[in-house]
């Protein structure tokens, strides 16, 4: 048994989309791709990513960008090679993260659409395969 929540409402996504990007970015496998390359301000950044949340766990169409979503990742893929690994750490850290925090449906659901999208998106970025050097 456990004692968490469900993620129930915006505020919750937005809980845990703080606690994701703070580990995100210190995080030695992908951190320097948020620090270095992409150099996110979180204020900025994790509205848009909570809007893509909540579009997905609730139907709330309020994430307006539509293909937007993968286009970033195919400019970013020109700036830093990402590689097979950084998905696999980015997923790690995202089911962590909400392991953590929530458990229930929409905690799952959140988890396998994270799965199903990384997916995705590699097979269009064409991803390469591990580094074993790095
Ligand atoms: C190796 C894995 C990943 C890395 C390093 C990464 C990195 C980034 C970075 C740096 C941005 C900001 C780009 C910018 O504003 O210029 C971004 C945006 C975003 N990412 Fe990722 N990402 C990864 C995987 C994913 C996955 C698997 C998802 C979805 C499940 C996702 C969803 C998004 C969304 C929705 C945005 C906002 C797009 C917009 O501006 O509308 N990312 N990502």
């Amino acid at each position: 048994m456990t004692d968490l929540k469900d993620i129930e409402n915006r505020r919750d996504i937005d809980k845990l989309m703080w606690s994701f990007y703070e580990r995100m970015m210190v995080d030695p496998v992908i951190g320097f791709i948020f620090t270095h390359y992409a150099k996110l301000d979180l204020n900025a950044h994790i509205p848009v990513i909570a809007d893509f949340w909540e579009t997905i766990l609730f139907q709330k169409p309020v994430y307006k960008r539509g293909p937007k979503a993968m286009e970033v990742h195919f400019d970013l893929n020109k700036k830093v090679q990402l590689r097979k690994q950084h998905f696999t750490r980015w997923l790690y850290l995202f089911h962590q993260t909400i392991d953590e925090l929530y458990f229930g449906t929409k905690a799952g659901l959140a988890k396998e659409r994270s799965v199903s999208i990384a997916k995705l998106m590699q097979n269009r970025i064409g991803t390469l395969p591990d580094c074993t050097e790095m």
